[in-house]
C-alpha cells in the first residue's frame, strides 16, 4: 500500500502530519511520534509575545550576566541623557536573541533526531519579527516554516480589507528571503474566505493549513466568571474543515492540510477524499497518546484494501467540490427539510 504524498514539494511517507502543539515542543515526543511512523512534524511555534513577555521577566530578574552588564552600562553611560534607554533595548534585544537562539537549537536538534521533515513554525506580531525569525529558522536548518498568522477581527477600528492586508504583507516579507516551503496556518474570520484563500496562494503560499483553532473564552455560570472553553476538539469539529478544503481543493494552485478535528482514521479519510494532501492532528495525541499514529494509518489503509485503493493519489480529491455532480452540497447552509430530512 502506497501512503506516500506530497506536500509543498516534501515527499512524505504518509500524509499524517503532527500538528504544532505543546507536545512537539519536546525532542522525546518528536521521537516517538517519528518511531510511531508519523509522515512529518511541526514543532511547538516560537511566540514572539512570549519573547517579550521573557524579556520583560529577563530585565526584571537576578540574572548575573544582566548585573554585569549593567554595571557596565551605568559606568559607560552614566551623565549622558537617554543613553540607558538605548542601553535597555541593546539588553531587550539580547534577550531576544537569547530565546530565539534556544528555538534555533531545538530545530536544529529536532533535525537530526528523526529521519522525517521537521516543519518549524512561528507566531509573531511584527513585521520585522516574521522575517527576521524566517531566516534565522531557515538556517538551522527547517526543511518547511508554517506561519501561525491569527488575526481575530475584534478591532473596532479595523475594516476586514485592512486586517487581510496583515497576512499578505507578511507572506510577501518572508517569502521574498526564503527558498524553504512555507505553509499559512489561518483561522476562518475571513470576510470573502474563498477569495482570499485563493489570492494567498496566488502570493506564494507553498500549503494553506485549515485551520487553526482559536482559544475560545467561556462563561462559567455557578461561579459568574470567565472561564477556558474545552481545548482539545470534539468529534464533529472536522466539518467546517471538511466544507472548505473541499471547496478549495483543485481550484487554488498551493496544497492544503486540513487541521481541526481529526481524531482517527474516518475523519482523516474525509480529509484526503475532500482534497488535502496532507491533514494535522494534535488533540487526538493528547487524548490518547502517539499510538494513535499507527492506529489511523492502519484504520487508512484497511479502508484503502477495502476499496481497491492502491495509493492515496488514486481517491485524493475524488469527492472535492470541482469534481462532484452537484458542487451545491457544499454550498449548504440552511437546514432546509429537502436537505436535512427533518422539519
Ligand atoms: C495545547 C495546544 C497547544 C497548541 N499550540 C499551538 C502552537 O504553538 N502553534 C500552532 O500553530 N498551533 C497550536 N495548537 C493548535 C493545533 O496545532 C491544532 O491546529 C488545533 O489543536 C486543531 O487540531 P486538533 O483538532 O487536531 O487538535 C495547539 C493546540 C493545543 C491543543
Amino acid at each position: 500500500m502506497n501512503l506516500s504524498v506530497t506536500y509543498m514539494g516534501l515527499t512524505l511517507k504518509n500524509p499524517l502530519i503532527v500538528g504544532s502543539c505543546g507536545l512537539t515542543g519536546h525532542l522525546k515526543n518528536i521521537r516517538e511520534f517519528a518511531e510511531k511512523g508519523a509522515g512529518a512534524v511541526v514543532l511547538k511555534s516560537i511566540f514572539e509575545e512570549q519573547i517579550r513577555m521573557e524579556t520583560e521577566h529577563f530585565l526584571k530578574s537576578d540574572n548575573e550576566k544582566l548585573k554585569e552588564w549593567t554595571a557596565t552600562f551605568d559606568a559607560i553611560v552614566s551623565g549622558t541623557p537617554h543613553a540607558w534607554d538605548e542601553a535597555e533595548a541593546y539588553i531587550a534585544n539580547f534577550a531576544k536573541e537569547h530565546t530565539l537562539k534556544e528555538y534555533l537549537t531545538f530545530v536544529k536538534e529536532a533535525k537530526h533526531s528523526v529521519d522525517i521533515p521537521v516543519i518549524a513554525s512561528i507566531h509573531c506580531v511584527s513585521k520585522y519579527d516574521w522575517t527576521y525569525f524566517a531566516r534565522r529558522i531557515q538556517e538551522a536548518g527547517a526543511d518547511a516554516l508554517e506561519l501561525n498568522v491569527y488575526i481575530l477581527p475584534s478591532d473596532f477600528d479595523h475594516d476586514g480589507q485592512e486586517n487581510e492586508q496583515v497576512y499578505f504583507d507578511i507572506l510577501r516579507e518572508v517569502k521574498k528571503h526564503l527558498s524553504i516551503p512555507v505553509a499559512l496556518k489561518i483561522g476562518s474570520y475571513f470576510s470573502g474566505l474563498a477569495h482570499t484563500l485563493k489570492k494567498l496562494s496566488g502570493a506564494g503560499a507553498n500549503a494553506l493549513v485549515l485551520f487553526n483553532k482559536p482559544y475560545n473564552p467561556d462563561i462559567d455560570i455557578h461561579r459568574l466568571t470567565i472561564s477556558a472553553s474545552e481545548i482539545y476538539s470534539g468529534e464533529n469539529q472536522y466539518q467546517k474543515t471538511l466544507r472548505w478544503i473541499a471547496s478549495l481543493s483543485g481550484v487554488i494552485s498551493c496544497d492544503l492540510a486540513a487541521s481541526t478535528g481529526i481524531l482517527n482514521a474516518e475523519t482523516a479519510i474525509k480529509q484526503l477524499l475532500a482534497g488535502a494532501n496532507a491533514f494535522q492532528i494534535a488533540s487526538a495525541l493528547y487524548k490518547q497518546g502517539a499510538d494513535i499514529i499507527p492506529q489511523i494509518l492502519g484504520g487508512i489503509e484497511s479502508w484503502m484494501a477495502e476499496k481497491g485503493f492502491d495509493s492515496i493519489e488514486e481517491f485524493k480529491g475524488m469527492l472535492g467540490k470541482s469534481k462532484i455532480e452537484h458542487p451545491v452540497a457544499y454550498d449548504r447552509v440552511q437546514f432546509m427539510k429537502h436537505y436535512a430530512k427533518i422539519e
